[in-house]
């Protein structure tokens, strides 16, 4: 009898892995929070032999990168790094004519570098972000998926790595960082890597970032085809064009209802964004409103860490209360899309007893005509970021990480 089975078994087996309804993802841990820590990290086993890197995970940019030692750069590393990663010669090899470093340099906003003579093995970048600049070149190396796999992934090997100098609140260092995630769009990702090699089917990246302020228990990040998504409860907006950035187009504030500032705004969605980021004309009315609604309940403290801080009267009311059933803000986006948020997505517990505003002044940091939603305020809330089908979602729940096993 057993006999008989075993060549449907064989037949069962060469099928399996073409199933086209067998979701494909991998689901990782966060550690971090807003504050003190200002990143949500990933950890990553890289290299050969294989060691674990943290990485800070970035909706807001393409590249991956380590904090790294070239054999040949002269090397600055963001503050506070101790540990970094050195690439073997042979990881070296990326090619400036390499179809990786092409796309790349196309990606790249503003000037193109081209291929140098001198150096015509290397892929050398040069990326600015909205408080730091990086500099590297494209290497290509090992990273484990976990389960005993691995896969040869390009990234960037950061030899220089300067915070600019800007006004208003300094961004925390993350001590525990050895480089970023880049989960932008784009060829060079890599969730697009992943892909293209086959590990996942689809593009298509979720995170959800814990509120709680312990460094341990800071949510989870999925890859793939994540067949866990909630069924009722996601609101879902098309993608739309904005240069680099995952946003759902233009949208109008309410504070309560009322309209903050007559003209809609582009939004954009970015995890490399410690804080929630509003430009001056918004920033202006909308602190002096809430500052009203806030100080009904709460009195006004300064605190370091922020510039807009409150102070709990007696041990009362909890902060999750605070102005209830007002202070809520709603993003309006075309098609009646709403996105709802309560104070705890944008007041930050700071001490026991002290809370402050979790949005910033755009304009300290150039950022004049768009609202950059930051980790501050995507806290307690699952948001997925669809490439597949040009979306993006989001969902108010609880981001515990459960130790799933990722699904390769
Ligand atoms: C990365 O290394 C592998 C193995 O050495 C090689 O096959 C692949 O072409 C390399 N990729 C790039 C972009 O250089
Ligand atoms: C990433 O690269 C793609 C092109 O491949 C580009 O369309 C996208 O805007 C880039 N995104 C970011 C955040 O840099
Ligand atoms: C916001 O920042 C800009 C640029 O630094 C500054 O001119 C403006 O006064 C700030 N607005 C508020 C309300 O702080």
């Amino acid at each position: 009898m057993a006999a008989m089975w075993s060549p449907i078994i064989g037949l069962l087996l060469l099928l399996l892995p073409l199933a086209p309804s067998s979701a494909s993802y991998i689901k990782y841990p966060l550690e971090g929070n807003v504050y003190p820590t200002g990143h949500f990290l990933v950890t990553m086993n890289i290299g050969e032999p294989l060691q674990p890197y943290s990485l800070d995970i970035d909706t807001g940019s393409n590249v991956t990168w380590l904090e790294c030692q070239h054999p040949h750069h002269r090397c600055h590393g963001s503050p506070g790094v101790k540990r970094f990663y050195k690439p073997g010669p042979a990881n070296l090899r990326v090619d400036c004519k390499d179809p990786f470093c092409t796309s790349l340099h196309a990606d790249l906003p503003g000037r193109r570098p081209r291929c140098p003579r001198k150096h015509p093995h290397e892929c050398h970048y040069e990326i600015g972000y909205v408080d730091m600049r990086t500099q590297g070149v494209l290497v290509n190396d090992t990273i484990s998926l976990g389960g005993g796999r691995n896969e040869l992934i390009v990234f960037g090997c950061g030899y220089d790595q300067r915070l600019k100098n800007l006004p208003g609140p300094k961004p925390t260092p993350a001590p525990a960082a050895h480089g970023l995630l880049g989960l932008g769009m784009g060829k060079v990702g890599f969730v697009a890597q992943l892909k293209a090699h086959g590990v996942i089917t689809k593009d298509v990246i979720g995170h959800c970032l814990s509120s709680s302020s312990s460094r341990k228990g800071g949510g989870y990040l999925f890859i793939g085809d994540y067949d866990k998504l909630p069924s009722t409860g996601m609101t879902w907006a098309p993608l739309k064009k904005y240069g680099l950035h995952y946003s759902p187009g233009q949208a109008t504030l309410h504070l309560d209802g009322q309209q903050i500032y007559a003209n809609g705004m582009n939004v954009v969605f970015d995890s490399g964004a410690t804080y929630t980021y509003v430009p001056t004309q918004i920033y202006k009315p909308l602190v002096a409103k809430l500052k009203a609604i806030i100080g009904n309940t709460l009195d006004p403290v300064r605190h370091h860490a922020l510039p807009n801080c409150w102070m709990r009267r007696g041990t009362v009311e909890p902060f999750d209360d605070v102005s209830r059933p007002s202070g809520i803000l709603t993003l309006r986006f075309d098609n009646n899309i709403v996105m709802t948020l309560l104070p705890k997505n944008y007041l930050i517990r700071v001490e026991n007893n002290i809370a402050c505003l979790g949005i910033l002044n755009g304009s300290d940091v150039g950022q004049n005509e768009r609202i950059i939603i930051g980790d501050a305020t995507m806290r307690d809330m699952l948001v997925v970021y669809d490439n597949e089908q040009g979306r993006i979602g989001w969902a108010s729940g609880d981001c515990k990480y459960s130790a799933t096993t990722s699904r390769l």
